[in-house]
């Protein structure tokens, strides 16, 4: 096989939800489907004390690793598909939404029940910044939930993106009869015991069909769905791959029904891995050479074991254990011997990958996240990774005065890693950590006292809303404690607002302040 055929087979993407909308059963399922697991519930069953496959949390945990995001890959038809995890409630970090820049589309959860939740959203505005198509699966249909015109209203309200429902559901909870198939013009039949029976639209008026045909919950979707033809917004995949549009599907993890439809039509549909920028252009993923960018560093917790894995993108060409690459910021040569390849639970030595992949490289502290690794005689990196704006803020020092020396080159490290975000209060000089989730806290104190001897403190400053000020002459006499103006690592000012209140009395008693919301930038 060529590359460019073994690159444009790879589909890798993330699927984001808030808690408990189904994606570790929907992830499980798709694992079934990549045959990684046998059964429905070998892997997955709080209730068990087992857990999801993608809930390596809780397996890394117990390594004694920390996780944050994991990668699943396995075939699937004639694809090679590759699922990073982006981990919700206190797990969330900003490795959730570096996770989103290594990947070519998403897959976002709904719970019918639910609509549209806060995590969700907050993810889901990187996605749209950064052009990312997104495919939506509204989950629970067997459940009583919301109207489905209802729920496509609140996604095109609160998400700023056309739908598309590829598919429409007749009934829901008990009622639940089925979804009609717009794409191939059959009526999938609900037969609550996991199988699904197909009826193609001019076999619907066949006798033996009557009795679904008169239900009530069958003609009333059959209505939605006439005027959702007339009326609603046509399908158009060239704003689904620039993530203006999403097309909808709608099913149940757990019945389950409308799954492998939806992987069928999702895995033809996404993107194949697309070119990237870089400071020499735009590289080609199927371009000879090969190239690849860090998203992530994963820090061992365990003592014992010192070692660090490195999350690589690859972005371009062909990669074969123990080949030479350089490191683009240092320009160093480095050997590429010790590599895994995450399939489910088990870590796998991988011998080759492709533009797409995402493989883990050892990494004996000379990463760093955002770093370029090439072969061949090329000199390029790939844009920076954008900073995410943290929403948690801690002011921190070193319980032991005496160790001011090993806290300050602890933080300078992890920050420099891109495990937290490090500010500086403008007046007095105190650290001030950011961060997206409290996770990123208990690892920042861990490893400082783990691997720099030092045991630190918080003094919480509460949740906060940052926004970077575009011009840096300010009266600075405007902040104080409530509105505190700090500096991050590039010396540009911040405000940490107290709460929403503070930044809209403060933008409508300043007009003239620009301020900047990270998330609308990215
Ligand atoms: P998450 O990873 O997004 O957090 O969600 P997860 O798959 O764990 O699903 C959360 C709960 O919702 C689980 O209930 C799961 O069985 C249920 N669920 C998922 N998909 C469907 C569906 O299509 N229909 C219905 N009715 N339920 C679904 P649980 O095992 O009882 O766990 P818990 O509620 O005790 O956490």
């Amino acid at each position: 096989m060529s590359l460019h055929e073994e690159v444009n087979k790879r589909k890798t993407f993330a699927i984001i939800s808030h808690p408990d909308a189904g994606k570790t059963t929907l992830t499980e399922r798709l694992l079934l489907f990549g045959n990684l697991i046998r059964s429905a519930g070998t892997v997955k069953g709080k209730k068990s004390g087992k857990y999801a496959t993608s809930d390596w949390m809780e397996i890394e945990k117990q390594r004694g690793i920390s996780v944050t995001s994991s990668v699943m890959n396995f075939p699937y038809k004639d694809y090679q598909v590759n699922i990073l995890d982006t981990p919700g409630h206190e797990d969330f970090s900003e490795d959730t939404y570096r996770t989103l820049t290594a990947v070519d589309s998403v897959v976002m959860i709904i719970d019918a029940t639910k609509g549209i939740e806060a995590q969700t959203k907050k993810l889901f505005k990187v996605c749209r910044m950064r052009g990312i198509p997104i495919f939506t699966f509204i989950n629970k249909l067997d459940r009583e939930g919301r109207e489905p015109l209802e729920l496509l209203e609140e996604i095109e309200e609160v998400l700023d993106i056309e739908t598309y429902p590829m598919n429409w559901p007749a009934g829901m909870g008990k009622r639940f009869l089925g979804i009609f198939d717009r794409n191939d013009k059959q009526f999938v039949q609900f037969n609550g015991n996991g199988e699904e029976t197909y009826i193609s639209y001019t076999d619907l008026d066949k006798p033996e069909h009557r009795e679904l045909v008169s239900k009530e919950a069958y003609q009333l979707a059959e209505d939605e769905l006439l005027l959702l033809d007339e009326a609603g917004d046509g399908f158009s995949s060239e704003s689904v791959l620039n993530g203006e549009q999403t097309p909808v599907f709608f099913g149940s993890a757990l019945a389950p029904f409308g799954v492998e439809t939806f992987f069928d039509t999702f895995i033809s549909m996404a993107p194949a891995p697309n070119p990237r920028k870089s400071t020499a252009g735009v590289v080609q993923p199927d371009s000879a050479d090969f190239s690849g960018f860090i998203f992530k560093i994963q820090a061992n917790m365990n003592p014992a074991h010192r070692d660090r894995v490195a999350f690589l993108r690859i972005c371009s060409g062909k990669f074969e254990r123990g080949m030479n690459v350089k490191l683009a910021r240092t320009n160093k040569a480095i050997k590429l011997a010790q590599t895994q390849q995450f399939v489910a639970s088990s870590r796998d030595t991988v011998e080759e990958a492709y533009a797409g992949d995402i493989i883990g490289i050892y990494d004996p502290n000379v990463y760093r996240i955002g770093d370029t690794l090439i072969e061949g005689k090329k000199q390029f990196e790939y844009d920076e990774l954008p900073q995410f704006p943290p929403e948690l803020f801690k002011k921190v020092s070193a319980k032991n005065v005496m160790k001011a020396k090993q806290f300050r080159k602890g933080i300078e490290q992890l920050v420099q890693e891109g495990a937290i975000q490090l500010y500086k209060d403008h007046r007095s000089e105190f650290n001030i950590l950011g961060a997206v989730g409290e996770l990123q806290y208990e690892v920042f104190q861990h490893r400082m006292k783990n691997e720099y001897n030092v045991e630190v403190m918080f003094e919480s400053i509460g949740e906060r809303i940052p926004r970077w000020l575009k011009d840096d002459k300010i009266d600075k006499s405007l902040f104080d404690e409530r509105n505190i103006l700090v500096k991050d690592r590039e010396d540009n000012y911040v405000v940490l607002f107290k709460n929403d209140f503070s930044l809209k009395w403060f933008q409508d008693k300043h007009p003239k302040i620009e301020l900047i919301d990270l998330l609308e930038v990215n």
